[in-house]
């Protein structure tokens, strides 16, 4: 058997075509949504992250700024500048890259954007509304993605039992917030797993749909997976092959190969759930722009 693939690049542009569409009825009456994003030191990773969130945004037709502070920023500057943030009219929603350099504490940064304004979702306000269903919350765009795929993709969540690998702020528990919400895209009955579960590779096998977001490469093999279940792989993993240009390669945390010949529907790396993460990032900045413009 050979899964479907789930091609994040058509979802993702259909989501992002449908923001870009709301922007421009805001433009007509002079308004714009904005959205800043700071980023601290040279991680090369997240200038890649940066800069395509950028752009993205200047497609949508938003207003976008980026604030490059120095490795050798101090939390005090950090922190002056996201009260800088949260005070500007003309920004509806930023969010701080991830990592911070060890020099700075990541929860009080995090703990001080305006929660109207984080459209990161990772304010313990946000954390709280996503956990008790409240639909003013700004969800974290990679899990919000996720549940975006399953559903535009026809893929029933209610009544199925979703295992989830990965116990992290920013993917796993979000990721379970949003699969036991009633409603569409929710309703599953969740298994949260992590470095510390018994029998892994047991859990893994009892699941209809199966997140992994562990940040190990090619982790999930195809004895852990049930025939016919549908594999969303949340990694992004750089591996060493002296054959490719670059000297590295992308992988995710699923063996997709071997992987996709048992499952039902697998999510390709690169171009599956990476794809959807910027489109709900631009969701989330329309979001939190209507929700300040509904406060005004
Ligand atoms: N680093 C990796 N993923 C993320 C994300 O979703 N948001 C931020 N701010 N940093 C990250």
């Amino acid at each position: 058997m050979s899964a479907r693939i789930l091609d994040g690049v058509p979802l993702a542009d259909a989501i992002r075509a449908e923001v870009a569409a709301a922007v421009k009825r805001y433009a007509g009456d002079g308004r714009k949504p904005g959205l800043a994003v700071v980023i601290v030191g040279e991680n090369p990773a997240s200038q890649v992250y940066v800069k395509a969130k950028g752009k993205a945004c200047e497609e949508a037709g938003m207003h976008s700024e980026t604030v490059r502070l120095s490795e050798r920023t101090t939390e005090a500057e950090l922190l002056a500048t996201v009260e800088r943030l949260n005070r500007d009219p003309a920004i509806h929603g930023f969010l701080v890259q991830l990592p911070l350099p060890s020099h700075i504490n990541g929860e009080r940064v995090l703990n001080a954007i305006d929660p109207a304004k984080d459209v990161d979702g990772f304010h313990p306000v946000n954390v709280g509304r996503l956990s008790i269903g409240d639909p003013t919350a700004l969800r974290p765009a990679t899990p919000f993605g996720v549940q975006q795929m399953l559903i535009r993709s026809g893929i029933e969540t209610r009544g199925a039992h979703a295992v989830i690998v990965g116990r992290s702020n920013i993917v796993g528990k979000p990721m379970a917030s949003l699969l036991i919400q009633p409603g569409t895209g929710g309703d599953a009955t969740v298994t949260v797993c992590h470095s510390k579960t018994r029998d892994l590779p047991a859990v893994c096998r009892s699941a209809d749909i199966l997140v992994v977001a562990m940040g190990k490469p090619e982790f999930v093999t195809a004895d852990m997976v049930r025939p016919g279940a549908t594999v969303i792989d949340v990694g992004i993993n750089r591996v060493d092959d002296a054959s490719q240009p670059k000297g590295y390669r992308i992988v995710g945390d699923v063996a997709y190969a071997p992987v996709a010949e048992v499952a039902g529907a697998i999510t390709p790396v690169p171009g599956g759930v990476g794809r959807m993460t910027i489109a709900m990032l631009l969701q989330n900045t329309l979001q939190a722009f209507q929700q300040a413009a509904g406060r005004a």
